[in-house]
């Protein structure tokens, strides 16, 4: 994908790089188009290492290349963060006035602006006026966040974090989804537990939550009403998600087998994306534990299988439970083998496998993966990034969801 990446002047330049960067560890061509005044905040040398692009800023540079038609002509999406209000102002009155302003009346992709400014400077009714003209115009433009502003201000006004753009902006080159989970109530988990050594330390695992939230995002695209039970999953992660999840942040895998049987009770599909510790310490210490030379022997206790209590014991009749395998492959057999034992052993309805290790799949924003069912026969695979990746899965979880006679609400007993 060619994304020309503009960047108008304002402190919150700084979080372009970041968004920069997202989109091409996500293997997307990004033109940055930054404007002079932005430059005061990052520099150029900046935008050309982490893009590997030229860059400029003038209609008057690269004449040759005719620049000022060529990069608007060539980009496939286009997304400006932050978008001042003067750049807002620019871009409705149709000025073509430096690079940036040309690219937007020259490009007939979709648009994305994020705008950041003072709250006054939002609130203004000629800025007002002018976001109600580009989005009359089909010009994507979010809301701003709330919160801390570059002096003691808060208030609306932020730029929406870069994976929140990021989300928003490829969001625009998605095909539509189908409406296919309209009206269904969904539970993802998603994340890593913490087990409790003491009260400094923890026992825990590397999974970054990604995949669970790309598949809470998938679902709300695609019409459900979704529960995401977040076990330690990092604020800039949980920034890709649509306003409208709801989040449930859990610590432990006791934690987390009370908030999702505790949702799973009004939930259609259930899906255990989390990566949940098989093994707590048997005693957590009130206090930190010293160092006292030697070894340092750990007791641990088995936890409870959230997944295979959610069949064994389902809070809701009917309801269809998915489970996650990140698997490795050994001398005992490959990926695909441990994943068909485990699919038996498990006895949820479907199983995503995932290969893991090498790099693949744990912090990573793409993955690969297949999805087997109850008796170990492979159902689908798919390859993408993590939001493909969850509407393959979710296009195999919807037949079985179809097909199942509609649940009740007479949920068994919670566990103690
Ligand atoms: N899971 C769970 N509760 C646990 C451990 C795992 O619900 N205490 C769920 C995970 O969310 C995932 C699936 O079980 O959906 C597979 O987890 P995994 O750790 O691969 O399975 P195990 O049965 O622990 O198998 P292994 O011996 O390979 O670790």
């Amino acid at each position: 994908m060619r994304i020309v990446l503009g960047v108008a002047g304002g402190i919150a330049a700084y979080k372009a790089v970041l968004l920069l960067r997202l989109l091409r560890e996500q293997g997307h061509a990004v033109r940055v188009v930054p404007t002079r005044a932005s430059l005061e905040f990052v520099g150029r040398a900046t935008w050309e290492a982490l893009s590997g692009e030229p860059v400029t800023t003038d209609v008057f540079e690269d004449v040759d290349q005719v620049a000022h038609v060529a990069v608007g002509k060539g980009a496939e999406l286009l997304v400006v963060a932050p978008a001042t209000a003067d750049l807002l102002a620019r871009a409705a009155a149709g000025r073509a006035d430096d690079l940036l302003t040309a690219t937007l009346l020259v490009a007939r992709c979709p648009v994305l602006l994020a705008p950041a400014m003072h709250t006054e400077m939002w609130d203004h009714p000629a800025t007002v006026a002018n976001v109600a003209t580009l989005r009359a115009r089909g010009v994507h433009v979010l809301d701003p966040a709330s919160g801390r502003l570059t002096g003691q201000d808060s208030g609306p006004g932020r730029l929406p974090e870069p994976e929140e753009i990021a989300t928003a902006a490829l969001a625009l080159l998605e095909p539509a989804r189908p409406a296919d989970l309209s009206g269904r109530r969904v539970v993802v988990s998603a994340g890593g537990t913490r087990e409790r050594l003491d009260p400094v330390r923890f026992l825990g695992n590397r999974s970054s939550g990604r995949q669970g939230v790309a598949l809470a995002q998938a679902a709300t695209e695609r019409g459900a009403l979704v529960t995401l039970v977040a076990a330690n999953v990092g604020a800039e992660v949980l920034a890709g998600l649509s306003r409208g999840v709801d989040v449930v942040h859990v610590e432990s895998g006791e934690d987390l087998r009370h908030a999702v049987r505790a949702a799973a009770r009004a939930a259609d599909v259930v899906v255990m994306a989390a990566a949940v510790a098989d093994y707590r310490p048997t005693t957590a210490s009130d206090s930190k534990v010293k160092k006292s030379g030697g070894e340092l022997n750990l007791t641990l206790t088995e936890t409870t299988d959230v997944l295979r209590e959610l069949v064994t014991d389902p809070p809701r009749r009917g309801q269809v439970v998915v489970g996650f395998a990140a698997e490795t492959g050994d001398s005992e057999g490959s990926v695909l083998d441990h994943a068909r034992a485990k699919a038996r052993r498990k006895g949820a309805d479907l199983l995503v496998v995932n290969p893991v290790g090498d790099g693949r799949g744990f912090g990573t924003s793409t993955n690969e993966i297949t999805v087997v069912d109850g008796a170990g026969d492979v159902v689908t695979t798919a390859a993408g990034t993590k939001l493909e990746v969850s509407h393959a899965i979710w296009d195999a979880v919807v037949p079985v969801l179809d097909g199942r006679a509609a649940g009740t609400d007479d949920a068994a007993s919670m566990p103690a």
